[in-house]
C-alpha cells in the first residue's frame, strides 16, 4: 500500500543531536539545537520549575481531568498578561483571545491554519519570512497551504540586518500581507532591530496595513529582561497593528519537553475577539482536543505568585547573562589569543541563544566532521552550547575551520 511513500530527510536541527549522542569523541561538542545548557553542559531545571512542581505534587486537589480546549484560564490570562504587559490597552479592553498550544510551534500552527481559514489574503495564500528563518516555519505553512514567500533580513556583508531591503520587501508586498516577525533573540541570525527601526517599521506595517504574525519564543533570553525582550510586541500593539503572538516556555522556563506555549490573537473588538476565541477553539478541538495540564500548571503558579514570579526572572537572568558571558569569552579567544581572521564583532552583538558565525557551509561540515562539534549547516551555533570547559576547543576549531 505504502510502496510510493518516499524517504523523507532527517530534521536539520534534531539530526545533530542525535549524531551527538552516539559520537564517542571525548571532546565532542554540542552546538546544534537550542537548548539550554549549564557550565557542566547539563540541561539546567529551573530551582523555579522544581518549586512549583513542588507545590503541585503536593496538592491533595491535583487530577487530571482534561482541561477547557483552549486551556487553563489562569496560565492564558498570565501569559497573555506576561507579553503584552499589564498597561496593555488591549487587554483592558478584551481585546485578546488567548489558547494554550502545544508550545511555541503548536502556537505557530494553530495561528497558521487560523490564517489559511479565516484570512483575507489580497491574492495567493502567502506569508512573508525573514532570510532566512527557524526552518520549521517553512513547513508549518506549507503544511496549511499558506506559501512562504521571503523577505530580505540578514546582510552576509556587515552581518547585521538588512534594514533597507527589509523594509522595500515591506513596501514592495501586496497590501495585507501577512508578515512572520520574530519578537526578539531572532532565529537562526541573533540579530534584532533596534527600537528606533522597529518603529519605522511599524510605520510601513500600519500604512500597507499588513498583518503581524509574531513568533516568540525568547522572551528574557534576549537581554534578561522579561519587559525588555516584548518591547516590540507591546509597540506594535500600541499602534493598533493587526497582530498575533505565538509564545513559548520552551527556553525561557526550561520546559522544552512539557510543550508550553500560547496564541495570543488581538482583535478589533470585544465582540470581534470572541468570535475568533470561538473559532479557535473549533479548530484546537479537531487538532488536539485540549492541551496537556502539567507545564500550563507550572507556569501558571509561577505567573501568579509574586515571590515565585521574582525567582523566575532571577533564574531567567541567569541563564541570558552565562550566553552573554560566553560571548564576550568567545570574541576574546579569537581576536586575541587566536588572532582569527575576520572581524568577530558579530558575537558580541548578537542577541540571545544563537550566533550566526558567518561560517560557510563546507566551514560548518568540517566543524563537524573533523572537531566533532555539531551545527547547522547554516553557520548558526548556539551559544548555550558553548561553557569554560569547552571554549578554547571550540574557538580553536572555528579558528581552524576558518583557516580551511
Ligand atoms: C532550535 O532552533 O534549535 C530550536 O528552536 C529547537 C527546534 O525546535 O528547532
Amino acid at each position: 500500500t505504502w510502496q510510493s511513500v518516499p524517504l523523507a530527510p532527517p530534521d536539520s536541527i534534531f539530526k545533530l543531536t542525535a549524531a551527538y549522542k552516539s559520537d564517542t569523541f571525548p571532546q565532542k561538542v554540542n552546538l546544534g539545537v537550542g537548548a539550554y545548557r549549564d557550565d557542566s553542559n547539563k540541561p539546567w531545571v529551573l530551582p523555579v520549575v522544581k518549586k512549583a512542581t513542588n507545590i503541585l505534587l503536593n496538592d491533595p486537589a491535583l487530577d487530571h481531568e482534561y482541561l477547557p480546549i483552549t486551556g487553563l484560564p489562569e496560565f492564558n490570562s498570565a501569559a497573555a498578561k506576561l507579553i503584552l504587559g499589564k498597561d496593555s490597552v488591549a487587554l483592558r479592553e478584551q481585546r485578546v483571545a488567548s489558547s494554550q498550544t502545544i508550545s511555541g510551534t503548536g502556537a505557530n500552527h494553530l495561528g497558521a491554519l487560523f490564517l489559511s481559514r479565516f484570512y483575507t489574503f489580497n491574492g495567493p495564500k502567502q506569508i512573508y519570512l525573514s532570510n532566512p528563518t527557524w526552518a520549521n516555519h517553512h513547513a508549518i505553512f506549507k503544511n496549511v497551504g499558506i506559501e512562504p514567500v521571503d523577505y530580505a533580513y540578514f546582510d552576509p556583508k556587515t552581518v547585521g540586518l538588512d534594514f533597507d531591503g527589509f523594509i522595500s520587501a515591506l513596501k514592495s508586498a501586496p497590501e495585507r500581507s501577512p508578515f512572520l516577525l520574530h519578537a526578539c533573540a531572532h532565529n537562526p541570525t541573533g540579530v534584532d532591530p533596534t527600537e528606533e527601526q522597529w518603529e519605522k517599521i511599524a510605520d510601513v506595517f500600519l500604512q500597507k496595513k499588513h498583518f503581524a504574525f509574531f513568533d516568540c519564543a525568547y522572551q528574557g533570553f534576549a537581554s534578561g529582561d522579561l519587559d525588555r525582550d516584548a518591547w516590540a510586541v507591546r509597540y506594535f500593539e500600541g499602534r493598533n497593528v493587526p497582530m498575533l503572538v505565538c509564545q513559548s516556555f520552551a527556553k525561557n522556563a526550561g520546559l522544552y519537553g512539557e510543550r508550553v506555549g500560547a496564541l495570543h490573537f488581538i482583535g478589533v473588538d470585544k465582540a470581534a475577539t470572541e468570535r475568533i476565541k470561538s473559532q479557535v477553539s473549533v479548530l484546537q478541538r479537531s487538532e488536539i482536543s485540549n492541551p496537556p495540564s502539567h507545564g500550563a500548571r507550572i507556569m501558571a503558579l509561577i505567573m501568579n505568585d509574586e515571590a515565585l514570579f521574582e525567582q523566575w526572572k532571577e533564574d531567567i537572568r541567569t541563564m541570558a547573562h552565562r550566553i552573554i558571558d560566553m560571548r564576550k569569552k568567545l570574541h576574546h579567544v579569537l581576536t586575541q589569543e587566536l588572532h582569527t581572521p575576520g572581524n568577530w564583532d558579530h558575537i558580541l552583538r548578537q542577541i540571545g541563544m544563537f550566533s550566526f558565525t558567518g561560517l560557510n557551509a563546507a566551514q560548518s561540515a568540517a566543524m563537524v566532521e573533523k572537531a566533532h562539534i555539531y551545527m547547522t549547516g547554516n553557520g548558526r551555533i548556539s551559544m548555550t552550547g558553548i561553557n569554560s570547559k569547552n571554549l578554547h576547543y571550540v574557538a580553536e576549531s572555528l579558528d581552524k575551520a576558518v583557516k580551511g
